[in-house]
This record gives C-alpha cells, structure tokens and sequence, in this order.
C-alpha cells in the first residue's frame, strides 16, 4: 500500500536532537503525496531547547505539511469519533511518551492522539530516540511490540560505548514502515 494521499498523522515528542531527522522524514512523506498532519507534545511546545528555537521548527513543519499543528489534548480527541488519520506516527518517541503509552497514560496531546487513533483500530508506528531504550524503558519497548496495532520503525544502537542502553530509529525506512503497517505487518528486520 502506498502514501499517496493517505493521512497520516506526526507527533512530535521531545528528542530535539532528532528534529533535523524528522524534518527530512516529513519532506519525503509529502513528497510521497502522503498529507501529514502535525502533532506536538507539550513539552515540545514549552521546552527551551539548546537545538534551536522550537517555536520556529514547529511552525516550519506546519508549512510544509499545510495543515494546523495540534497542540491541546482538547484538539486530538476529535481523531477518535471523527476517525480521519489512516495511520499515526510519534517520531521522534521519547522514552517519556513511549513509557506514558505503554502505562495508559494520556497526558498531552500525542498521547491523546494515540489513544484516540488506537480506539479505531488502525496502525500506530513508533520511532523511538531514547537513551533509556534498554534500561527503565526497555519493558515499554517490549509492552508496546505484544500491543496490537503498534509497530516500530526499525532501530539500532546509536553510540554502544558511550550510551550503552540508548536505541535510535533508522528514520530513513519511516515510509516503508508506515507501509507495510497499513497492511498489519512489521516491518523485517527491526533490529539494525
Ligand atoms: C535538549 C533536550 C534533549 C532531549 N532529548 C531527548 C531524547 O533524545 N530522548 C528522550 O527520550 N528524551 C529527551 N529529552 C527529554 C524529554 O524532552 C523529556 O523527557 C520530556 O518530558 C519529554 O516529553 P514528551 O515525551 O511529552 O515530549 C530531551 C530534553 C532536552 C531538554
């Protein structure tokens, strides 16, 4: 199943050292014809980031995707009753929101959004960037692979030696997850 015209949902959570790597993600999405529509956390929206000004990375995805970022809970909501994203992607997926998730926790607006997309049975992809990844979180990761309709976008170690529990997505094979998602299945190989 290809993107072209398909609505896919992104929420943005705080990796700010990942921006850049999502923001390549989104040109290749709309590129791809898919309509994205931006998502952000609160702690995106609120954070003073030593990445650059997040004020101006929103406000540049949101031009490139066209459409309103959500930033209120009160605004993902409506993604249950009203069922228009065919798939929901959280890149990038802190450990925070990936732990909230996993624990049913719905506290901003991404985690809104998921529980309301996950209401309608349809695919949420996770593009985890987390140093935590194989430490306290590691029990999320491995919750969230046994729930259905979750898929991952495959990762890897990004520095063994120095963060030796961190895991970072290979964001570069995000279309092909959100893919073969839309068709019920994981993406193969998922570690790399
Ligand atoms: C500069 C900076 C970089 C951060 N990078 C990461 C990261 O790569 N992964 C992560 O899980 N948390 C990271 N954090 C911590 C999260 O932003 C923090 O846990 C926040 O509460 C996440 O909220 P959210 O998941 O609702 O966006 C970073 C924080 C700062 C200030």
């Amino acid at each position: 199943m290809k993107l072209k015209g398909l609505k896919v949902g992104l929420a943005v959570t705080g990796s700010f050292c990942t921006f850049d790597k999502i923001e390549t993600s989104v040109k290749v999405l709309t590129e791809l014809g898919a309509d994205v529509y931006p998502i952000f956390s609160t702690n995106v929206q609120f954070t003073e980031s030593r990445f650059g000004d997040t004020g101006e990375y929103m406000d540049k995805i949101a031009a490139m995707t066209g459409h309103d970022p959500i930033l209120r809970v009160e605004d993902a909501e409506p993604i249950g009753p009203k069922s228009y994203l065919d798939i929901l992607l959280i890149a990038p997926c802190t450990g925070n929101t990936l732990a909230k998730l996993a624990n049913g926790i719905t506290d901003s607006p991404v985690l809104m959004a998921a529980k309301a997309h996950l209401r309608n049975s349809k695919p949420l992809v996770i593009s985890i960037s987390t140093n935590d990844a194989m430490g306290i979180n590691f029990k999320n990761v491995g919750e969230l692979f046994n729930v259905k309709n979750i898929y991952f976008v495959p990762f890897g170690q990004d520095d063994a030696v120095k963060k030796p529990t961190s895991l970072i997505a290979h964001t570069e094979l995000i279309p092909e997850t959100l893919e073969l998602a839309l068709e019920g299945k994981q993406i193969q190989p998922v570690l790399k």
